[in-house]
């Protein structure tokens, strides 16, 4: 995958670049930049905001600052790129949609800061819009990331374990409820042990009692529980 990631604050993800699948995912020959607006805004002084038409308060990303911005990284062939817009107004990103771009050959991703982006980037330069929750964060940057960080640790050789991504939480293999809970040494802690099941060496038992907590955890989705 060739992975772009458009930010203010690239140095923000200095610290993801350093992230085990991230750097399993760059070795195995995927691509990952990070590239930022103001070293292709064609306004002066590094602008890439304004005030909002209508008034009010806080700062709007401007159109041509993001497409300066895809044109200097694309040209006019952007042809068939997945170009992503983090926003809290978005589809919510999920474990299908994870899946979904992990597929992607060529995947972008725009975080945006300030009170919002010019609307005319998500109706002409984006094929999506995305937003990791519903709750407001000062900037598209954290949101960036949990998406890059969900969408690389699918790619392969991003994991230690081949398998470990497949029957994961929220996966089809579990028919999209939370992962099993998982023990390991001691047995018996403060009193507190682990289910018999897991240390019978039955397989099939130990199969069927993963997919029966899963499906409990499922049924208390959103809950807390
Ligand atoms: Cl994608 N951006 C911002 N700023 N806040 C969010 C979000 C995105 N998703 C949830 N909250």
């Amino acid at each position: 995958m060739r992975l772009d990631i458009f930010t203010l604050f690239p140095q923000w993800f200095e610290w993801f670049e350093t992230q085990r699948h991230v750097r399993n995912v760059v070795a195995a020959g995927s691509q990952v930049r990070f590239l930022d607006y103001r070293e292709t805004t064609p306004l002066g002084a590094g602008q890439v905001d304004d005030s909002p038409y209508g008034g009010g308060a806080g700062m709007v990303m401007r159109v041509d600052v993001i497409d300066a911005a895809l044109q200097a990284a694309y040209g006019d062939a952007r042809g068939g790129r997945r170009i992503v817009l983090l926003t809290p107004s978005g589809r919510m990103f999920d474990d299908e949609l994870a899946t979904e771009l992990a597929a992607e050959p060529d995947l972008t991703l725009l975080s945006g800061r300030y009170e919002g982006v010019d609307e005319r980037v998500r109706d002409h330069l984006v094929t999506d819009s995305v937003s990791i929750g519903r709750y407001v964060l000062a900037g598209g940057e954290l949101a960036a990331m949990v998406v890059a960080d969900a969408v690389l640790r699918k790619l392969p050789g991003a994991l230690g374990h081949a398998e470990s991504a497949l029957e994961e939480s929220f996966s089809s293999a579990l028919d999209g409820h939370p992962e099993y809970p998982h023990y390991t040494r001691p047995p018996t802690y403060r009193g507190w042990s682990i289910p018999e099941v897991l240390v019978s060496g039955d397989h099939e038992r130990v199969r069927q009692w993963r997919r029966e907590r899963s499906r409990e955890r499922g049924a208390g989705e959103g809950t807390g529980a």
